[in-house]
């Protein structure tokens, strides 16, 4: 079994509008309304690649109804905590003349303690009979920022694998607690490591600088793919995996689908070089959908051989 966390989930309302201008008004010309949030994405992308696969969370209010509600539709199994504050609605503005997209995210609802101690229990409890949680997105106000590093610490007791994919100081502080794998984009990547990327050196820098910082394994995604130091002691190695850029319809939500390939190859026992490849290949298919972590499994596996991985050196210094 796999878990996804999502402890700020949200209904995610996508809106098409040509021509977007600040300070106009417009006339939007396709709107769809899916129940959102990363983890809530990558559950819904390991729904459709067909593996098992629980979505878990905080959610309230008639938004949180709604996106369970949703979520039942799509046959996501979900096992969210219920809290009194009302869950997020995320906006996105896809301008189909420009291919622009503008995103506006609310910070969602205030947490109590008691919720939250509510949520671990409930996670560690159904953790029991998983192998991989993913810990995706951010952290609602009022839970302590540390929230992830003690979900990962408590995941690691249990034997579960977690793969850890946020930003700002809730990704530091989940570095601390070791997680066995992070997965941020290049910002996130940057912010948490404090320098940017220029050049393939840099990048490089960047993943040692999240093993450094307490990743087992580190994965960039980039926008032709990923960049990732995976696999432990001497079986250590550097990947590059890159596929051509298409066409896309929706670029939302391509780095959630690349995690959730990601994962579904891993959970499934594939080499490191397999997962980032099919990972890529997830990313890219999905831009080809609307929805955040919507793929067509069988365009995917079409897309795979289309993906170029190569090694490359593991720089000085990294154990
Ligand atoms: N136009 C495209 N064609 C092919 N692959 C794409 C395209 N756009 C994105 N991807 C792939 O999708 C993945 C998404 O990576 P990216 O770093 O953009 O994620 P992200 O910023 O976390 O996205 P989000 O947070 O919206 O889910 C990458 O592996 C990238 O190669
Ligand atoms: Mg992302």
């Amino acid at each position: 079994m796999i878990l996804t966390v999502t402890l700020n989930a949200a209904v995610d309302r996508t809106i098409a509008v040509p021509n977007f201008r600040l300070g106009q008004r417009h006339r939007a010309v396709e709107a769809r309304t899916v129940a959102g949030g990363k983890g809530v994405n990558v559950a819904r992308a390991l729904r459709l690649l067909g593996r098992p696969v629980i979505a878990t969370g905080l959610a309230g209010g008639a938004t949180g109804t709604r996106l369970l509600d949703q979520l039942r539709q799509e046959s996501v199994m979900t096992a969210f905590t219920r809290i009194a504050g009302e869950s997020r609605t995320n906006l996105a503005v896809i301008d189909p003349t420009s291919g622009e997209q503008t995103e506006i995210n609310e910070r969602g609802p205030e947490v109590s303690a008691e919720e939250v101690e509510l949520f671990v229990e409930r996670l560690l409890y159904l953790a029991k009979g998983a192998s991989i949680c993913l810990l995706a997105g951010s952290v609602p106000p009022g839970a302590s920022e540390d929230l992830y590093a003690r979900l990962i610490a408590e995941l690691r007791g249990l034997g579960v694998l977690t793969v850890l994919d946020t930003d700002g100081e809730q990704m530091r502080a989940g570095l601390r607690a070791e997680p066995a794998v992070v997965a941020p984009n290049v910002p996130e990547a940057e912010e948490a490591v404090g320098h940017e990327f220029n050049d393939s050196d840099d990048l490089a820098l960047g993943l040692t600088g999240l093993l450094e910082m307490g990743a087992g394994e580190a994965i960039v995604t980039t926008a032709e793919g990923c960049v990732a130091i995976v696999g432990e002691g001497a079986e250590r190695r550097r990947f590059e995996a890159t596929i051509e850029a298409l066409e896309p319809v929706a670029t939302v939500g391509s780095g959630d689908s690349f995690l959730a390939g990601y994962t579904a190859a891993r959970y499934e026992g594939a080499t490191p070089r397999e997962c980032l490849a099919f990972g890529v290949a997830c990313g890219a298919e999905s831009t080809q959908h609307l929805g955040a972590g919507t793929l067509d499994r069988r365009e995917v596996d079409r897309l795979l051989p289309r993906v170029d991985v190569r090694e490359l050196e593991i720089p000085a210094g990294v154990h």
